[in-house]
């Protein structure tokens, strides 16, 4: 069924596990993420970039989320990947989002707080939950195309300060991954999770986690991540395959033929993903 995000990410921060949340952009990515969360029994939260709303619409992937996660055996959450505004946030709640990020990152600490609190005001007034980010977590979002060193540490002061005062149900912490493919390996700040950790009790997030090493991201979730953001991954295996399976001669009757093998591949992924995680066997 659709649920909101917070008892799943609850749940996942009090019992020490972390539930991923897949990118998708058309109705098979929808149906692989799906497949994956009943096949391995997890929760999922299937998130859709603001910035898709311009050429697919928010309004069709969060039909399709929807339609599949009624009829799904397992807890599925729609969740707004990065809503820049109050306008994206109204237009997720208004097509049946059951969580939502307002990503103030980029402004001034108090900017951040304001918009981010008047966003959790609205959206927990019909009971959807909000996360939001303090500190920046760079890197490539979608077609932005920025440079990774954009990325801006987490302070605990301000982590506090922001949680606090903002009302955020989760809250996304930059500790060293980038958003896409990294330069060299990542380091990541642990002990700087840990203190942020150690003083705010909700769920908290991470954002860029495609290609950062599994050994990084079974630590994190001992410190209070429980929630994961993958997209670049899945994108880059959905490539790869398609390239792979035309230039070796697929002989394809219907033009859908053409994407069944990557997309099974992406399900594939987001299982070893969910195992990972440790969510799998948790719905
Ligand atoms: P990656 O593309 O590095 O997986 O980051 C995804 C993300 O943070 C989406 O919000
Ligand atoms: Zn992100
Ligand atoms: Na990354």
């Amino acid at each position: 069924p659709l649920v909101s995000s917070k008892d799943v990410l609850q749940q996942a921060r009090a019992e020490g596990y972390a539930v991923g949340a897949f990118n998708v952009f058309n109705m098979e990515s929808v149906k692989a993420v799906i497949a994956a969360a009943e096949r391995e029994r997890s929760p999922v939260l299937i998130q859709v970039w603001s910035g898709l709303d311009s050429f697919v619409g928010l309004d069709v992937l969060a039909a399709i989320v929807r339609c599949e996660a009624e009829k799904a055996s397992v807890p599925v959450v729609l969740h707004l990947d990065h809503g820049m505004n109050a306008e994206h946030a109204a237009k997720g709640i208004k097509n049946g989002f059951t969580s939502i990020m307002i990503d103030g990152s980029s402004l001034p600490l108090e900017e951040n707080i304001s918009v981010t609190k008047e966003v959790a005001r609205i959206a927990h007034a019909v009971g959807i939950p909000v996360e939001g980010e303090i500190g920046h977590v760079g890197g490539e979002e979608g077609g932005d195309h920025q440079e990774a060193d954009d990325m801006v540490e987490t302070s605990v002061e301000e982590a506090v300060a922001f949680y606090e005062r903002s009302g955020v149900d989760t809250l996304a912490v930059s500790i060293g991954t980038s958003h896409g493919k990294y330069k060299q390996e990542p380091k990541l700040n642990i002990g700087l999770l840990r203190d942020i950790a150690a003083r705010i009790p909700i769920p908290l997030v991470l954002h860029g986690s495609s290609y950062t090493p599994d050994e990084m991201i079974r630590e994190v979730i001992r410190y209070g991540i429980a929630k994961i953001n993958v997209a670049t991954e899945m994108n880059d295996a959905v490539i790869a395959q398609t390239t792979k399976d035309i230039t070796q001669g697929l002989q394809a009757k219907y033009a859908s033929d053409l994407t069944y093998g990557a997309y099974a591949l992406m399900a594939d992924k987001v299982g070893q993903k969910m195992r990972l995680f440790g969510s799998s066997g948790k719905a």
